[in-house]
């Protein structure tokens, strides 16, 4: 099937009008988010790698080897719709989109720019890896993210998870978007217990949709957000 205009099949499995809004009992960022994201500032985290995630990570890191291309990493990209969409937005970068779900990666592949290098991985060590490798994004994409609204189920939020100073290592402009909002007033407080600050905004909607589950809820008609930051930098943070 081609590509609809934005770049996104509008047939797409998951993408019906009808998605429900997040529901949490958290009316406010969590009561124990600083103390999380404090605790895990102050220790690197140690789990070791899975072999499959050092692979993948090697496959990437050959990618741009040699290319002198600035790098975009989409991370949690679920099907690549906004890597495609990145990676022809900017033609003179290099975009990695990073996504666990062999699933989700498999559909809609046939258009990938050359530009665009769709990764199959875990996150929490691709960051690692990343981070070791010395690598700095320019820019960092984290589009809706699982929101995991469950109060007792706040460490499985990127930003309460020991990796998080992985990813603020990596730098950049970093984004992220999501249909709720304390989500990312919660990232918004972590990365500035980092020295970062992040500003919050609704995602326009004029624009075409970046990603499937962005298309999915607009036409829900759910508000939208997104946190981008504004300052600071790795190298400052650590
Ligand atoms: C709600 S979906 C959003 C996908 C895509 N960004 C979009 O907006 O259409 C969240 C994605 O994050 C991925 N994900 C969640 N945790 C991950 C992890 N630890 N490592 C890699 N991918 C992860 C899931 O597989 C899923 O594709």
């Amino acid at each position: 099937m081609p590509p609809s205009v934005s770049g996104i099949d509008p047939q797409a499995k998951g993408e019906s009008g009808n998605s429900r809004s997040v529901v949490s009992r958290q009316t406010a960022p969590h009561e124990d988010l600083i103390a999380q994201v404090g605790k895990h500032a102050r220790h690197r985290w140690a789990k070791p790698i899975a072999d499959y995630n050092r692979e993948a990570f090697a496959q990437a890191d050959q990618w741009i080897a040699g290319r002198a291309q600035p790098l975009i990493l989409d991370s949690g990209c679920g099907t690549g719709d906004s890597s495609r969409l990145l990676a022809a937005r900017y033609p003179a970068h290099l975009v990695i989109g990073v996504d666990r779900s062999a699933d989700r990666l498999s559909r809609q592949r046939a258009d990938t720019p050359e530009n665009c290098l769709l990764v199959r991985a875990d996150l929490v060590d691709f960051w690692r890896l990343a981070r070791e490798a010395g690598w700095r994004p320019e820019q960092h994409y984290l589009l809706y993210p699982n929101p995991e609204p469950k109060p007792k189920h706040l460490k499985r939020r990127f930003h309460a998870h020991p990796v998080f100073p992985d990813l603020v290592a990596l730098g950049g402009q970093f984004e992220s978007r999501s249909n709720w909002r304390i989500y990312l007033e919660e990232l918004a407080q972590a990365f500035a217990y980092h020295g970062r600050t992040a500003e919050i905004f609704p995602v326009p909607d004029d624009e075409p949709p970046l990603t499937l589950f962005e298309r999915k809820y607009r036409s829900s008609g759910q508000p939208l957000w997104c946190l981008r930051t504004t300052e600071g930098s790795a190298e400052e943070s650590t």
